[in-house]
């Protein structure tokens, strides 16, 4: 009886065992079908021009996106192009640019973002000054870090808009620029004598220009001073210092999750992790010196700065002070690398080029002489030290790619392409700046270019109205800080150009590397030597 009732289990049980495997099989054939849809409808997307992300939207949207693709190179199935972004991004998407044919307008995809980029400065105009793409694609360290709420990542609209007009009017117009050159003088004396104080022994520029840069932004909207010497010694500056580099660091970065959002959970990067753990300590740090400013009057005890315009501001002007933390922090981030980088470039240039150097010395000398200091007002008289400015912003702009991209906010046509509505836009500054057909001899360090009246073409303004040198941006969201930056950058170089002669470090010779992190930096950074010229 026993065995029959073994023998009956073992049958139901290979029965259902059967019945098991055959269901097996079918689960098995669905998944493997739909595997092979699913690998089939990838590479369908992925042998479109410009990638995955671009043949997905024609296979969504159809007939309307059918219209001439713009050509692109596909990268890989669901990653698309990102080996672009990498290292270099303004000198891979340059050589893709050249190899494609696709100067003018070239398409490509991160993952599941559409990109256009061009290389040309008609077509650039057309992008930056279209109203269409005066939105910005916000990455996901720009939300975590709250930039989402400050200038440069706000959305088009209404609070964009009063952001920056107020920060027009009350921190970047040209009554603010001048108001604050006792500041910059300041700052500038003081970067002096730390200069002079290394005897003719080499020394590390950025150091001396990171926290000069950092003051002068940190003096014009928090009224923070702090000495340039003994600065290592200051624990508000180093923590200031330390939460800067860590913002850069995280903005700067390629995050994969921006472009795969799937990969959003796993935080792979740490990027979460990093800006919950940076988020804080900028809070606390803004907040403090915020509820400082509340508790002590202006007139009475201190200059009125930005953080007083901010908390002045009353009806539909009126921000939190969640919002005051992102824009006061936004302006300490932007206003700070972007100077102390160009700079470090100028002065690099001129160590490399001692006959440039001495033309620029000569000039100084014709206009300013060498009894007195530099002032801002000597250099409206100056022609080859701003050629000279132009010409290394030219070669070495700090936001090679405009720094951050445009987004698409409606269907549109770019150099009569049709554009979907969603696609980030991008403009190679770098390379339209070195494009042999706009100039000549395009690698050769040459200020000449700018100031010879025979090149009358050359007569080009650098605050975005000629797209064929425009490092600020143009258009709606131009850098509004563009002022304000190069009136920093010509004093401070003047000055520093007037007081010393800068020559090369025995040990360390000036190598013109770049390493792309929010802004294009030098990989190296500069050793100099200098001798005084004014004592
Ligand atoms: C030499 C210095 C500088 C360079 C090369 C530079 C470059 C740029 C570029 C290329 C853009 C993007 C423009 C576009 O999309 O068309 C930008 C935006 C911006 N810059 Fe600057 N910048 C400099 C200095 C400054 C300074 C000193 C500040 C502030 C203190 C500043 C604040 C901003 C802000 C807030 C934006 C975002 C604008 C928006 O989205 O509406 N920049 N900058």
């Amino acid at each position: 009886m026993e065995s029959k009732i073994d023998c009956f289990w073992v049958l139901a049980l290979a029965s259902k065992c059967k019945s098991l495997t055959f269901q097996n099989n079918i689960l098995a054939s669905i998944l493997l079908c739909m595997a092979f849809f699913w690998l089939a409808m990838a590479l369908c997307f992925w042998a479109h021009p410009g990638g995955h992300a671009w043949g997905k939207h024609l296979y969504k949207k159809g007939s309307k996106a059918c219209s001439k693709p713009i050509p692109g190179p596909r990268g890989l199935p669901f990653i698309g192009s990102m080996s672009l972004m990498t290292n270099l991004p303004h000198h891979n998407l340059a050589a893709a640019a050249e190899a494609y044919k696709a100067k003018r307008l070239m398409a490509f995809s991160l993952g599941e973002t559409r990109v256009i980029i061009t290389c040309s400065p008609d077509v650039a105009k057309e992008i930056l000054n279209s109203s269409v793409f005066a939105d910005r694609p916000v990455k996901e360290s720009a939300y975590n870090l709250m930039f989402n709420r400050a200038i440069g990542f706000a959305p088009y609209g209404v609070y964009w808009r009063t952001l920056r007009r107020i920060a027009a009017t009350h921190l970047f117009c040209p009554k603010q620029i001048n108001s604050a050159e006792p500041q910059r003088s300041d700052i500038a004396s003081q970067m002096v004598s730390m200069i002079a104080s290394y005897g003719g022994s080499a020394f590390r520029l950025r150091d001396i220009l990171k926290p000069a840069s950092l003051n002068n932004m940190m003096c014009s909207v928090f009224g923070r001073k702090y000495a340039l010497l003994g600065y290592s010694s200051n624990t508000e500056a180093r923590r200031l210092i330390r939460l800067v580099e860590e913002g850069y660091d995280l903005l700067g970065k390629l995050n994969f999750s921006d472009h795969l959002p799937w990969l959003a959970d796993f935080d792979l990067q740490k990027v979460q992790l990093r800006s919950s753990k940076l988020v804080p300590q900028v809070n606390r740090f803004v907040n403090r010196i915020i509820q400082e400013h509340r508790t002590t009057q202006t007139s009475l005890q201190r200059n009125s700065d930005f953080v007083d315009v901010l908390l002045s501001l009353s009806g539909p002007d009126r921000l939190s002070d969640h919002d005051i933390v992102a824009v006061l922090w936004e302006m300490i981030f932007r206003g700070t690398d972007t100077v102390a980088i160009l700079i470090e470039w100028i002065l690099a240039r001129m160590v490399l080029h001692p006959d440039i150097q001495s033309k620029v010395h000569s000039e100084l000398d014709q206009v300013v002489g060498r009894s007195r200091p530099l002032t801002e007002s000597d250099l409206q008289s100056m022609v080859y030290l701003p050629a000279v400015v132009k010409e290394v912003v030219r070669l070495h702009p700090p936001g090679p790619l405009l720094s951050w991209a445009r987004l698409a906010i409606t269907d549109t046509t770019v150099d009569h392409y049709h554009v979907p509505a969603g696609t980030t836009a991008m403009v190679n500054m770098w390379a339209i700046m070195r494009d042999p057909e706009i100039y000549a001899d395009p690698l050769k360090f040459m200020p000449e270019r700018f100031v010879n009246p025979e090149a009358a073409d050359m007569d080009i303004s650098l605050m975005g109205s000629d797209l064929r040198l425009a490092p600020f941006g143009s258009g709606r969201r131009t850098c509004p800080g563009k002022g304000l930056g190069l009136a920093t950058v010509s004093f401070w170089v003047g000055t520093l150009l007037h007081e010393f002669k800068w020559v090369q470090s025995d040990y360390d010779p000036v190598d013109l590397s770049e390493v792309l992190r929010l802004s294009c930096e030098m990989k190296n950074p500069l050793t100099v030597r200098v001798h005084a010229r004014r004592r």
